[in-house]
């Protein structure tokens, strides 16, 4: 295992602390999400999972563990989840994994979100990592020749096979190459009302705690 993904996973195993046996738990999606369902897995604690994409709850079946859809539930305590970039705010960029828009349901109706990353997405700012804005197919062309009008610079997520990526939901995802995002807030407010976008990859004011792996673990709170 390289240096990072013992990173993800270091942080994914002490984010098991924050769950308790009758907790409703978000469950986040990626690789460090990944390494957090095995290490639920084997600590064996009963709790009911909400998923935020069709992988995430694969893998939750195929440990044993209970999964539901998020209109399943009345509540969820804690949901953990991974993350692309971190700020100093505890902001993020979130959705590498296209899984950005079930994740940002999720993460709005939990009353606690806890962030799991390995070091090196901690970052001063954000906007290094290709911002993902998910779109509706319909029109999305014309969608991505006024975003790169405005100079943001996106390109549609492919496929290996060389066709756009479809999300869980059925739609695709613009990748914006950003070489750093002065005001997220204001970046995050003109994407939400652009037609056609259906949800964007900022997290502004989401995550109550990241935990972040290296040699050792920090523990950031809001
Ligand atoms: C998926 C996400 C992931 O949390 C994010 O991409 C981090 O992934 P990984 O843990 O594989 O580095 O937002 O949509």
């Amino acid at each position: 295992m390289n240096a990072q993904d013992l990173n993800k996973k270091k942080a994914a195993e002490f984010a098991t602390k924050y769950i308790e046996a009758g907790m409703t738990v978000g469950l986040g999606t990626g690789s460090t999400v990944a390494f957090f369902l095995d290490a639920l897995a084997e600590k064996n604690i009963e709790f009911t999972g909400v998923t935020t994409s069709n992988r995430t709850a694969a893998r939750g079946a195929e440990l044993g563990l209970k999964i539901v859809d998020v209109d399943e539930v009345d509540h969820i305590d804690v949901t953990v989840d991974g993350a692309d970039q971190v700020d100093t705010y505890l902001n993020g960029i979130k959705g590498g994994g296209a899984a950005l828009l079930m994740e940002k349901i999720v993460a709005k109706n939990s009353n606690k979100n806890i962030w799991i990353v390995d070091e090196s997405k901690v970052k001063p700012t954000l906007g290094t990592f290709p911002l993902p804005v998910e779109v509706v197919p319909y029109g999305s062309g014309q969608l991505e020749r006024k975003l790169a009008a405005k100079g943001l610079n996106p390109t549609f997520r492919m496929t290996d096979a060389g066709e756009k990526l479809v999300t869980d939901g059925g739609h695709y995802i613009l990748d914006l190459h950003l070489n750093g995002i002065d005001s997220p807030e204001l970046l995050s407010q003109f994407l939400s009302n652009e037609i056609g976008v259906v949800e964007h990859g900022l997290f502004l004011n989401t995550a109550d705690t990241v935990i972040v792996g290296g040699d050792e673990i920090q523990v950031l709170d809001r």
